[in-house]
């Protein structure tokens, strides 16, 4: 299935053209209980919207309409072989290493399109949890990539405003979609 009907059936991902994506998101109260609640029900909600694309490795709230400063992140770091699986909420970008790599980068909320865009190789986050404790990390590699471009979608930054235009490219569909993909991620079984 193309990327553009994965994102025309769930209609809770916005487009990028839709304001919610282009806006700056406010900070989650984490010592607020009853917004604390709320961040983590939106959590959930992220991570089922994240699911109906099995390429998917990240999403920012705005991505689901909500302008806060949340994002969840899921996928094999095949690198350091971890699953990796986390919810942050008000996470800042501390340090960004001087030195940078520049990679093909995709997003849920920009139709069939990519491009390859500077990062820088590391970066130490500050933020919170689910649960609304303080956390701190370095992110390396792939990993401080995805950081990177979840962050600036709380700015209202898409990976596209990044893309060098003579390096701009079309898709039809992510290069990593493939059905063993597709299985491994529902959790099935290929058939012999
Ligand atoms: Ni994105």
């Amino acid at each position: 299935m193309s990327r553009l009907s994965v994102i025309t059936l769930n209609k809770s991902i916005l487009w990028s053209k839709d304001v919610a994506l282009r806006q700056k998101c406010r900070p989650i109260d984490v010592e607020n209980a009853e917004e604390l609640a709320f961040a983590q029900s939106l959590i959930r909600e992220m991570f089922i919207t994240l699911y109906t694309d099995p390429s998917g490795v990240a999403l920012a709230a705005p991505q689901i309409g909500a302008l806060l400063q949340m994002v969840v992140i899921n996928y094999e770091d095949k690198d350091v072989n971890e699953y990796r699986i986390m919810a942050l909420i008000n996470p800042k970008i501390t340090s960004l290493s001087d030195e940078t790599n520049e990679e093909q980068e995709i997003c849920l909320s920009v139709s069939n399109f990519s491009g390859k865009v500077i990062r820088s190789n590391s970066v130490e986050v500050e933020a919170f949890d689910q649960h609304g404790s303080p956390i701190k990390f370095t992110a390396e590699g792939f990993f401080a990539r995805v950081v990177q471009h979840e962050v600036d979608h709380l700015s209202g930054i898409l990976c596209v405003d990044k893309v060098e235009k003579d390096k701009v490219n079309y898709i039809q569909e992510f290069p990593e979609r493939n059905i063993e993909h597709v299985m491994r991620r529902l959790g099935l079984k290929k058939r012999d």
